[in-house]
């Protein structure tokens, strides 16, 4: 079982970023454990800042990995490129939010990403995480 995550902007500011929201953690000690709890699967990690980097990133493993877990942050509520990505490859994608976007602002609400998505997770912190590689299994 071959899984990737893939955060969007910002993300790489976790443990620094407004933590009262997004925790004290940051995603790359958050990852080894990842690691170390499933050790069965193969797991892969990418961070972008940059909507095009995403998309090249969602082409390059979207006929080949079982599946993509995608936090794409800020980009969710607004990038028709990124959807489209997501209806263009093969690869399921299960989408993941830290914080519980239908709690926040309006523009939170919006998700270009969930329409095409397999499921959908947000509101658990880091462990949404956890919980989308055990969707796959
Ligand atoms: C987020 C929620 C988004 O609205 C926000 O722009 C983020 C992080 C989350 O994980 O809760 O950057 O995707």
């Amino acid at each position: 079982m071959k899984l990737i995550i893939i955060n969007g902007p910002n993300l790489n500011l976790l443990g620094k970023r407004e933590p009262e929201i997004y925790g004290s953690q940051t995603f790359d000690q958050y990852f080894r454990e990842l690691q170390l709890r499933f050790k069965n699967v193969e797991l892969a990690y990418y961070q972008s800042n940059i909507e095009g980097e995403l998309i090249d990133k969602l082409h390059e493993v979207g006929f080949d990995f079982d599946g993509i877990i995608l936090n794409a942050a800020a980009y969710t509520h607004t990038s028709v490129g990124i959807g489209d990505a997501i209806k263009g490859i093969e690869t399921p994608v299960v989408e993941v939010h830290i914080s519980n976007v239908h709690a926040r602002e309006d523009f939170r609400h919006k998700s270009y990403i969930s329409p095409n998505a397999k499921g959908v997770i947000f509101g658990f912190g880091l462990k949404g995480y956890d919980l989308a590689i055990q969707s796959f299994l």
